[in-house]
């Protein structure tokens, strides 16, 4: 299928997954997840707005990072409906996220970082717990990877 025209500004489903490179079923759940609307046409068939592509795109790119649906959902819900968002839409948007992101990156940064070493977890398994981790002290604290999550 072609792409579709820069110019057209509503989309087929088959046009949508084209540009976005999202499969139509994909599509279709973000519908029902309630991340992106069509309308219908006469003949009951499904047409986005040209916007939908940079919504995808940024539904795509959160999963990517790991944001769970839900927390994009509600960041989606921060934009106007019935209009095109606008960058100051956006831009709102991003600075609400921007902690939340903040957050991500720095405990990006420890897996890369720290996964090489002990982790705390609780395996004793690397020569650097002995020192890291004796006994496996660090269970005292709590469940889970205690020297990798950034909340701890
Ligand atoms: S890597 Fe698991 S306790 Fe050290």
């Amino acid at each position: 299928m072609p792409m579709p025209d820069w110019n057209v500004r509503e989309l087929t489903p088959g046009q949508l997954s084209e540009r976005s490179g999202v499969a139509v079923s994909a599509l279709h759940f973000y519908e029902k997840q309630g991340l992106i609307v069509s309308r219908r046409t006469s003949g009951n068939q499904r047409r986005y707005p040209r916007e939908t592509l940079r919504r995808v795109a940024f539904i795509r790119i959160s999963q990517k990072v790991g944001i769970p649906l839900a927390e994009i959902r509600q960041a989606l819900a921060e934009l106007p409906e019935g209009r095109t968002p606008t960058k100051r839409d956006w831009a709102k948007l991003s600075a609400r996220w921007h902690a939340d992101l903040d957050h991500r990156i720095a405990q990006l940064v420890r897996l890369r970082d720290d996964l090489t070493g002990c982790i705390g977890c609780g395996c004793l398994s690397m020569t650097s717990c002995a020192l890291a981790n004796p006994n496996d002290e660090l269970a005292k604290s709590g469940p889970g990877a205690r020297r990798l999550d950034v909340d701890l």
